[in-house]
């Protein structure tokens, strides 16, 4: 299939363009390159043995949009683009409407218009709010906490209602739950930009000497050691579940399909952090500090759904998420050459 991946020059995107590439599709990447670098396109070429379509277009912007999908003939969308990060969607919540609806709502009007019935959607186990039981289950009721949340609770309506009105549409919604990792030729990872949000990235450059040490958030929670559980899966594993959901929509007769992508094992933050030093070969600073505002104790997945229904499985380990990430991060300790 010849597949336009939004977002697919970012950490997710870029890992599920290759594993397309692999699988025999055709994935052309549109992104605003405004928080990645358009240094990971030639890295990905030479992983993928072939040139790359690229498009610099913001998808929020309807003509540039509908241009896309008016030239490209496209079977399929993978859809990744958009903002993610809690703290500021708090501080910046119009921003994250309009960017993250604005996106899906451009895409899906233009692949309307141009008869494209297939997308595969970045969703979040951040749907699942903060009083939910664990082992999380997709027919879970769906909240926020957050704006960053909202806009992923109100993208899954807008393809659900787009699927009522339009029955022939095939939507996958995909609730990740925490990818880490990189590819193992530690050419290609993730790149935050400024400081990390997110645990891994943060143990990676505290290992590597660019920040001092590792705030533990927390360390009184209901949890074996009282520090927060969550299930991480290695972003190779996430991107094989995007391969394996379009080759399932190719096949269904149902509108919109949700599936929750994580490996349904918990990793407590002081259990990554001794998983990280021992990939690292020394040991990680870290002080524990007050809980983060809005953090839950835990969240995993269960993940029975996918395995059913898409013969998808995490197969990775906690450990090779943290060699992989160690090989990324001390190969390119500033992240991509700017641009
Ligand atoms: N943590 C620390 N120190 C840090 C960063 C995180 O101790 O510097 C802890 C957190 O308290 C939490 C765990 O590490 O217990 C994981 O935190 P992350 O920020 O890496 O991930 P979250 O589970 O909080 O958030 C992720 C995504 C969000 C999404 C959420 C729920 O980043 O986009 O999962 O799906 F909303």
């Amino acid at each position: 299939m010849r597949i336009l991946v939004s977002g697919g020059a970012g950490y997710i995107g870029s890992h599920t363009t290759l594993q397309l590439i692999a699988a025999g599709h055709d994935a052309v990447i549109v992104d605003d390159f405004s928080r990645s670098k358009h240094s990971v396109v030639p890295r990905l070429e030479a992983l993928a043995g072939r040139p790359i379509e690229v498009h610099e277009v913001d998808t929020t912007v309807r003509p540039a949009t509908d241009g896309l999908l008016a030239d490209g003939a496209f079977e399929a969308v993978v859809h990744f683009a958009g903002l993610k990060a809690v703290g500021e969607s708090v501080e910046q919540p119009l921003a994250y409407y309009a960017n993250n609806l604005g996106s899906t709502l451009s895409l899906l009007e233009a692949m309307r218009r141009h008869d494209v019935r297939t997308i595969v959607f970045s969703s979040s186990a951040t749907v699942y709010g903060e009083n939910a039981p664990v082992p999380m289950k997709e027919d879970f009721p769906t909240s926020a906490t957050n704006p960053y949340g909202w806009t992923k609770v109100m993208q899954e309506q807008i393809f659900r209602d787009a699927a009522v009105a339009d029955p022939s549409l095939r939507v996958a919604l995909l609730r990740y739950f925490n990818p880490v990792g990189a590819h193992a030729s530690g050419t290609i990872g993730e790149d935050p930009s400024g400081i990390p949000n997110n645990l891994m990235p943060l143990i990676a450059q505290v290992a590597v000497g660019r920040r001092d040490k590792v705030l533990i958030y927390g360390d009184d929670y209901p949890t074996p050691d009282g520090t927060g559980r969550r299930d991480y899966l290695h972003v190779e594993d996430l991107a094989a579940g995007h391969v394996a959901a379009l080759a399932h929509l190719a096949t269904t007769d149902t509108s919109v399909s949700t599936w929750n992508l994580g490996t349904g094992r918990p990793t407590s933050v002081r259990e990554m952090v001794d998983a990280f030093s021992r990939a690292c070969g020394h040991a990680v600073p870290f002080e524990v500090a007050p809980r983060r505002p809005g953090d839950i104790a835990e969240s995993y997945a269960d993940p029975s759904r996918a395995e059913s229904e898409l013969g998808w499985r995490a197969e990775r380990t906690v450990d090779e998420m943290c060699a992989d990430t160690w090989r990324w991060q001390s190969q390119n300790p500033d992240g991509y050459p700017e641009d």
